[in-house]
């Protein structure tokens, strides 16, 4: 074998690492067999950083270098889609074993760095293409070209006839009996070397068992840059001959290649190549054009449907892939903004058949890229007012990049949140492979800017969002900012309230924004002192306010008394916090009964409900009562009760006017007639007598003397008393009535003689603010029965 020779080189050997190649993890290495070449990759993951591959033949070990793999017919290079260097070894690579262009067997070594060792593999792998040889093949790799004809039809054709005699010319003259090789060069004389020295050069040529193979990397001193319809083309040209007595034996190779940088544009990487590369391999005809992604075509429907496009424009083809075809790969980076670029690795076989019917098939490796393109995030409102709170949407986010931090209101939250309740954020993969994130943030989170405009009776919730996002894996950062802002309803908040027998019951649920208004019972804030003063029981949590206002306490007002019942009515109002404006209020009216009642009205009437039970057991009957004057009789009776109603200073009252009071006093007095009937000889010593008291602070009052009108600052604080007519001296406590003005309405119960068993225990009276409009403010009294 006439070319052997170039394993013949003496090249450094490598020291022999430890090889062992039983603790490659599944799925880390992978081989495979390409139609024209080996394909070995590693994943990155296991293999570390900077992993290296060594040829390995009986010679000796090589270590592929970038300059000993552009020569030897190597290729390394990184597939970052899949995070993988791969090793592409052309089937006439140097150290590759090759039965009859048949059966190709690759040993090498896998160098892999781990914490800091370098582990050795020792790997093989053999490979028999399926793919007959054509006549001549062309590789266009992307450090190399590398060109094989079959060695019994290397009769070059179609030479200019002038070049072949200078060939032929120099070759006689200059040629020894051993091989020579000329490379041809436009405009220059071409001088023979030695195949020796032309390796030496950085060129390599093989015969094999069938194939004369020659391999150049590119950029070679020889190689000359041409333009074919205004693609860049790079070709060397080499011819090898060997004079062997009288005849003369020449073989015309040449590796031509498009050198087409690839362009950009409307969406489209373009990348375009001559149909005919070099004179020499003119005249061909029914070109054919596949394409493929990664060294691998692919089918002519699966191209259609990723977009490919091919084009012939005159006699140069053109390729057009979508910047975002599959098979490709996309990066994001950091340029201001976030960017991204799109890398294609083109895989391309030209297949084409000359008048000589000379099969020839056209291989390139070419990477194609795009330029930066900006690939703008974008942020979308999607609040819903009822739900209050914010909802943004982060769209359209790369699958590179991911969510670091958001920044609320300069509030610094780490993704994914932790240790916060009412925000959180969550993730969303779509199938276009971009990330989506959305944002909940509650409109009374602490984060939340809120701002209340009184004209709009509204809160604006503000919600600044700085979200940073990093580029992986580099973690390179941008931030992209957004802001929403939402408008709610802030109407001064309203209780609800229930009656129930004893009282009513309202009820507030705190919002965080109810700051704003400060609660109030008539004219006094309420606070809890205010509660315990005035008998109401108040319970007040993080959540909400309870308030219990018992009938008869402080600030009830009370209408439409009949013997079956009364309403009493509460107010609570809500001011303006600043102002103290009244800005609403809850006004609730109860239905309630009781046995025994007194009112004494700030317009100067007492209204009194009396139980007359004790009169009827001893022959009473409640409709023949009256009071003092006897023509005032009672406005409504039943079985056992009276209701009177009377101007203060009528129906025969007594008024005793002392220091700081005055008092209205009158009595209710049953038929006597009647009575004597009933119980004749005891006229009245054991009958019971009921007294009613209205007794109002002078302070108080504006016009005591007036004939017309009676007015008075506070209801008057109003007492029943039951009595046996021989306890009449007894001094029956009262109220005093400067607990009235003094505000201390504690219960206090009546003390009275042992033995003596009173129906009514004690008194309790309530006086209505002044601001609360004074017509029919009254006052009014409790009666209890409580046990001895
Ligand atoms: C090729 O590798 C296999 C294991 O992967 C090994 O059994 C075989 O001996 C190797 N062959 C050569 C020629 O190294
Ligand atoms: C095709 O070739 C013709 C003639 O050579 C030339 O005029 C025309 O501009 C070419 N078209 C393109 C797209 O290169
Ligand atoms: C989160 O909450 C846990 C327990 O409540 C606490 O120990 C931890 O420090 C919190 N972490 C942060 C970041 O606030
Ligand atoms: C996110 O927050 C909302 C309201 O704060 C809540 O309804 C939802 O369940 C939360 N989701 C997760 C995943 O915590
Ligand atoms: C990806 O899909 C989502 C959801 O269908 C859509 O909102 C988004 O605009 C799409 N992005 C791109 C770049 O097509
Ligand atoms: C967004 O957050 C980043 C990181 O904290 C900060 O550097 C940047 O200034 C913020 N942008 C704005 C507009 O606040
Ligand atoms: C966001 O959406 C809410 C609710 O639909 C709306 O009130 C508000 O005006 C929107 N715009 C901004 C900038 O927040
Ligand atoms: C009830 O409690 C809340 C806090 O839990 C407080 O803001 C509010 O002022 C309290 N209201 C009254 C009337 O005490």
């Amino acid at each position: 074998m006439a070319f052997g020779f170039c394993l013949g080189v003496t090249l450094l050997l490598s020291v022999w690492a430890t090889a062992k190649c039983d603790n490659i993890p599944n799925g880390a290495l992978h081989m495979e067999c390409r139609d024209r070449y080996f394909m070995i990759a590693v994943d990155l993951s296991f293999t570390g950083n900077n992993p290296h591959f060594e040829a390995v033949d009986g010679t000796g070990v090589y270590v592929i270098t970038k300059q000993y793999a552009a020569q030897c017919g190597y290729s390394v290079s990184l597939v970052p889609s899949l995070g993988r260097l791969e090793l592409r070894a052309s089937y006439f690579s140097c150290h590759t074993d090759n039965k009859d262009d048949e059966v190709f067997t690759f040993n090498f070594n896998l160098i892999a760095i781990h914490e800091g060792t370098e582990d050795s593999y020792a790997l093989n792998q053999t490979c028999s293409p399926s793919l007959p040889w054509s006549h001549r093949e062309i590789t266009c790799e992307e450090n190399y070209m590398e060109v094989s004809v079959r060695s019994d039809v290397a009769c070059p054709t179609g030479t200019k006839k002038d070049d072949w005699d200078a060939v032929v010319q120099t070759a006689y003259t200059s040629a020894a009996s051993d091989w020579q090789v000329m490379f041809q060069r436009i405009d220059e004389e071409p001088t023979p070397v030695s195949l020796n020295e032309a390796h030496d050069q950085g060129y390599e040529f093989d015969l094999t068992d069938g194939r004369l193979v020659f391999r150049t990397p590119y950029g070679q001193p020889d190689s000359f840059s041409t333009e074919v319809n205004g693609v860049p083309v790079e070709a060397v040209h080499a011819t090898l001959f060997s004079k062997q007595s009288w005849v003369v034996l020449m073989v015309n190779l040449v590796a031509a290649c498009s050198m087409h940088e690839g362009s950009y544009d409307g969406g489209y990487m373009m990348w375009e190549t001559p149909e005919a590369l070099h004179p020499l391999l003119s005249g061909l005809h029914e070109t054919q054009v596949n394409i493929g992604v990664n060294g691998e075509l692919v089918a002519q429907p699966v191209a259609e449907e990723r977009g490919y496009i091919v084009e012939k424009h005159n006699t140069t083809v053109e390729i057009s892939i979508p910047y975002n075809a599959e098979g490709g790969y996309r990066k994001s980076i950091v340029s201001g903004d976030l960017h991204e670029f799109y890398i294609f690795d083109l895989y391309l076989e030209q297949i084409s058949v000359d008048e000589d019917q000379v099969h020839t098939r056209l291989r390139f490796h070419r990477t194609l890229a795009t330029p930066l393109l900006s690939r703008p995030v974008f942020t979308e409102n999607r609040t819903v007012l009822e739900e209050r709170m914010f909802t943004a949407y982060l769209g359209d986010v790369p699958e590179d990049v991911e969510l670091a931090a958001v920044h609320l209101n300069g509030m610094e939250f780490s993704v994914p949140f932790t240790n916060t309740s009412s925000h959180n954020i969550s993730k969303v993969v779509h199938p276009n492979n971009t990330l989506g994130y959305t944002l909940k943030v509650p409109f009374d989170d602490p984060v939340v800017v809120q701002q209340f405009s009184k004209e709009d009776a509204a809160m604006q919730h503000t919600l600044d969002i700085n979200y940073t996002l990093t580029v992986l894996p580099e973690n390179e950062p941008f931030y992209h900012l957004t802001s929403v802002m939402a408008f709610t309803d802030a109407s001064p908040p309203a209780f609800a309230a229930v009656c129930t027998e004893s009282g009513i019951i309202f009820k507030l649920d705190h919002r965080p924004f109810d700051y704003l208004w400060d609660i109030g019972i008539g004219s006094d804030l309420l606070t809890p002192e205010l509660a315990a003063q005035h008998g109401y029981i108040m319970s007040n949590d993080s959540q909400s306010l309870l308030l219990e206002v018992p009938l008869f306490s402080h600030s009830y007002e009370y209408k439409d008394v009949t013997l079956k019942g009364f309403f009493g009515t509460f107010e609570i109002l809500m001011r303006d916090h600043e102002t103290s404006e009244v800005q609403s209020s809850t006004i609730k009216t109860c239905p309630f009964s009781t046995t025994e009642l007194i009112m004494c009205s700030t317009d100067g009437k007492m209204t009194v409900v009396a139980d007359l039970s004790l009169a009827i057991s001893s022959g009473g009957v409640p409709a023949r009562t009256n009071l003092a004057d006897k023509y005032c009789g009672p406005k409504e009776t039943d079985g056992t009760r009276a209701l009177f109603s009377f101007p203060l200073n009528s129906c025969g009252s007594t008024i005793k006017l002392g220091k700081e009071h005055v008092s209205y006093e009158n009595e209710i007095l049953f038929s006597k007639k009647l009575h004597a009937l009933k119980n004749p000889g005891d006229s009245g010593n054991d009958i019971d007598r009921v007294t009613m008291k209205c007794t109002y602070a002078l302070g108080g009052l504006f016009r005591l003397f007036s004939v017309y009108r009676f007015e008075s600052d506070t209801p008057g604080v109003g007492l029943i008393v039951h009595s046996a007519k021989s306890t009449e001296g007894v001094q029956s406590p009262t109220i005093e009535p400067t607990t009235v003005s003094t505000a201390r309405r504690t219960r206090r119960p009546f003390s009275v003689r042992p033995g003596y068993r009173p129906p009514a225990q004690y008194i309790k009276v309530q006086s209505i603010l002044k601001n609360i409009s004074k017509k029919g403010a009254i006052g009014s009294s409790q009666v209890n029965v409580t046990p001895y």
